[in-house]
């Protein structure tokens, strides 16, 4: 039993580019993701900006399980995005690495319609 997430990949740019321990924001597919390599080799993505003030996730202390908004210390879960200090949660993004390069999902419109007004 497994559950195929929807979605459209997009290549980011390679991981080497982003130092371990530390976070990228890159534009794509009109949003701000942030990607984070953490020391222990693995990737996670999330939305870019904070929704408390808008402030640069990706430029924020990360450990293995967190990272910290460098504004005003708000704490998001790498892994789902939830807000461990009151704020609303963001998105998170599957991501991976393959053959060096930074690989996300991000939700695609899966053919239904996308419906305004
Ligand atoms: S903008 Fe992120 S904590 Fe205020």
């Amino acid at each position: 039993m497994s559950t195929q997430a929807v979605g459209v990949e997009h290549v980011l740019g390679r991981l080497s580019e982003i130092p371990p321990g530390e976070g990228r924001a890159y534009a794509v597919a009109g949003r701000q993701v942030a990607v984070f390599r953490l020391r222990d080799g693995t990737v996670r993505a999330l939305d870019a900006v904070c929704p408390h003030r808008g402030g640069p996730l990706a430029d924020g202390q990360t450990d293995a399980d967190v990272v910290v908004c460098p504004l005003h210390a708000h704490v998001f879960d790498l892994s789902t995005g939830a807000c461990r200090s009151g704020q609303d949660d963001v998105a998170s993004y599957a991501v991976r690495v393959e053959e060096g390069l930074v690989v996300v999902v991000l939700p695609g419109t899966s053919g239904s319609a996308d419906r305004t007004g």
